[in-house]
């Protein structure tokens, strides 16, 4: 079964995160994405929707899920799909990020998807490029996909995100999916409580519209969901942390802190996951309370309702419609 076509759902070219979003358009997102879970669970998961559209997957920094599933799902729409081996491009004789990308638009893609160390680049190249960008997660800023990932995953969990108390626990400083997380869950009438360590918390986290904890067992109680986010040791030039053992200790998720939140309150973690540093397998293996497989399906749909969308932009604008 191929989706069918229909209105536009974004009001942008591109998508840089989910600040900028309107709840119709997260929920127009989450709907479109509805239907591709049912496609990629069929035998034919292909349709020829982006048959003759371009995509550039550029990845400046290392990613499994996301890269791929953006490749999957460019594939299953019927695009012509390039990754860009960044570490064995002209990045490793000095070409700046954007005579990168202004050297790939010049190849005319319809979509490039750009995964950045820096904060505010993906924005930037939509500045100055004439494709769409997408933002596959920029610094410490946003992960638009992630977000929105992550939210189907709820919702198709019979969830309702209007009075839903949502826990994100970790490494909040570093972490672009709480940030689109946080803008997504509140944007859709949830509640959010941090949870972690004040070095790991940006200052004034409260300015969010979330309640702060540093206490993990009193952040935890009554909640209905448990976001996970991973230890981010490659961002940090310090001593965040006296170690992660002891970080385990005070603000890992094992079966016994599980215990505070609500009964069948769903535990997620966006992966790749430090096992034992931030969640206890024992906790993260339990398909009885863990959705972390299902985010990652859950993303090719996503990724897919994206494309989709920013693909009948481009339609709209008459831009080598195919
Ligand atoms: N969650 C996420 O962005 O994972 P990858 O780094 O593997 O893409």
């Amino acid at each position: 079964m191929t989706p069918a076509r229909a209105e536009t759902i974004l009001k942008s070219s591109h998508l840089l995160g989910i600040e900028a979003l309107s709840v119709g358009e997260i929920v127009s997102l989450l709907d479109l994405a509805d239907t591709y879970v049912a496609l990629n669970r069929s035998a034919n998961k292909k349709t020829d929707l982006l048959k003759g559209r371009t995509l550039i997957n550029l990845f400046f920094e290392a990613s499994t899920r996301t890269q791929s599933s953006f490749e999957l799902a460019g594939k299953r729409l019927g695009a012509d799909v390039l990754n860009m081996a960044v570490r064995t491009s002209s990045v490793s004789k000095g070409e700046t990020l954007i005579d990168t990308a202004t050297t790939l638009n010049a190849m005319r893609p319809d979509i490039l998807v750009v995964r950045h160390q820096d904060s505010g680049a993906a924005e930037l190249l939509s500045r100055k490029l004439d494709c769409c960008v997408v933002n596959a997660g920029d610094g410490s800023h946003e992960h638009p996909t992630q977000a929105l990932l992550d939210a189907l995953t709820i919702r198709r969990r019979g969830r309702k995100f209007e009075g839903l108390t949502v826990a994100i626990c970790g490494d909040v400083l570093h972490s672009r999916v709480a940030r689109s997380n946080i803008h997504l869950l509140l944007k859709m009438g949830a509640r959010v409580r941090l949870i972690a360590p004040r070095t790991l918390l940006p200052g004034e986290a409260e300015r969010f519209g979330v309640e702060v904890f540093h206490d993990m067992k009193k952040g935890l109680e009554g909640v209905d969901v448990v976001m996970m986010l991973r230890l981010q040791l490659e961002r940090m030039s310090g001593a965040f942390v006296p170690s992660t053992r002891e970080y385990f200790r005070f603000y890992g998720l094992d079966a016994e802190k599980l215990k505070l939140a609500k009964p069948g309150a769903l535990v997620m973690h966006p992966g790749p996951m430090n096992r034992g540093v931030e969640i206890d397998s024992t906790v993260a293996d339990d398909i009885e309370v863990s959705v972390i497989q299902e985010q990652v399906e859950m993303g090719v749909a996503i990724r897919m309702a994206v494309l989709d969308a920013l693909s009948r932009g481009l339609a709209l604008e008459g831009r080598n419609s195919p």
